[in-house]
């Protein structure tokens, strides 16, 4: 058997999600319980990459299992073996592999394993590290529950109920203008929250990025409320859903992170066609990052627990490189490496569908 583990280095990296100190705390007390060491690496690989590391105590993360965002900060630009250093004479981003510097500030601070926590992004940055034998374990985060191997990940749940509570609330004020609501929620390429918070808030429309949707239809099924006497219309639209035969809308594109493209305007745009081509007047809200913010749902608080022991259990038992992970009600650990750049989307099974198609929700397809 190897050494077992006397320091641990543990990181949040990219988009921040209700649930990260949640799990930064499981992992430092249970640690600092077993007699190791824990080191936080601030703003995620970028804290490697400019060596900012701090020791953390039970103190540092007493009192932060209900709180929003993440101590440890997080960044969603670096990637060690392919960061972005500056720009070239021609205005192009120009990239260095920083790898082999991030290694020995791992070993200056004593780190023997690192608890990253973070999406497909933040395992891709660690697979350089993992290649090179250092021990890892991951920890799913993301408010899209796209990681591959992980049925769920926390943070995902806070931001359902925060997208069901938007949604709720636009409910009351489409019914009393006789108006449509259309309300763009987040989720990159998957449908997640689209699909759990529409059919949760009982959303009349829903558009997810794995189904486009034909424009005609979901005006139609507008205008046919109409004519029933319902005269308002709830729509819940993914950032990434689009019409058949278009594409996603782009809202800017950052060439200075791994995943540079990020979406918006979908809603806008739909809300447009359906006051056009139905007559019914219509408005649109985006909810952005109001849907990473804020305190971590109960079953987040639980899940990030659940994921933080996991994660120190695999340590203690010297199983590395595994990505902890939710599957069939049960915790299990998968390849961490397969999750890396790997999306988990809407299956066109998914029962959810079937269920919101049998109380009459329009998918547009
Ligand atoms: O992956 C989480 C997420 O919130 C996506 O749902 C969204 O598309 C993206 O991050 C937004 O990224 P940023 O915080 O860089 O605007």
């Amino acid at each position: 058997m190897d050494k077992p583990t006397r320091r641990i280095g543990v990181l949040t990296g990219g988009g921040d999600c209700p649930g990260l100190n949640a799990v930064i705390r499981a992992v430092t007390k249970d640690a600092i319980h077993h007699g190791m060491d824990v080191l936080g690496i601030e703003d995620g690989f970028l804290g490697l990459i400019e060596d900012r590391i701090r020791p953390l105590e039970e103190r540092d993360v007493s009192n932060i299992l209900t709180t929003g965002g993440t101590i440890l900060g997080s960044s969603n630009k670096a990637n060690p073996a392919n960061m972005a250093v500056g720009r070239d004479t021609n205005g192009n981003v120009v990239h260095k592999d920083l790898t082999e510097a991030c290694l020995i500030t791992l070993e200056s601070h004593g780190i023997d394993t690192l608890v990253v926590i973070g999406g497909d992004g933040t395992m891709t940055c660690a697979a350089p590290f993992v290649e090179r034998g250092i021990r890892a374990v991951g920890v799913p985060k993301t408010i899209d529950n796209d990681l591959w191997g992980t049925d769920m990940t926390f943070g995902h749940m806070t931001a359902v109920e925060i997208a069901t509570e938007a949604l709720d609330r636009v409910h009351t004020t489409a019914a009393s203008h006789h108006r449509a609501m259309v309300v763009e929620v987040m989720g990159r390429n998957a449908g997640w929250i689209a699909l759990s918070a529409g059919v949760a808030s009982g959303s009349d429309v829903i558009l997810l990025p794995e189904m486009p949707f034909d424009i005609d239809a979901v005006c139609e099924h507008v205008a046919q409320r109409s004519t029933k006497g319902k005269r308002f219309t709830i729509v819940c639209c993914s950032e990434g859903a689009y019409p058949k035969g278009g594409a996603q809308i782009v809202e800017r594109t950052d060439p200075t992170s791994p995943d540079p493209i990020r979406l918006g305007g979908i809603a806008k745009w739909v809300s447009g066609q359906i006051e056009d081509m139905t007559g019914v007047e219509s408005r649109h809200v985006v909810l952005g990052h109001v849907q990473r913010g804020g305190t971590p749902c109960a079953f987040d608080r639980m899940l990030a627990t659940l994921f933080g022991d996991a994660a120190m259990e695999l340590i203690l038992q010297q199983k590395y490189s595994r990505l902890v992970a939710w599957q069939g009600g049960r915790i299990t650990d998968v390849p961490m490496l397969e999750a890396a750049d790997k999306q988990r989307l809407v299956p066109p099974d998914e029962p959810l569908i079937a269920a919101a198609r049998s109380v009459s929700t329009c998918f547009g397809d």
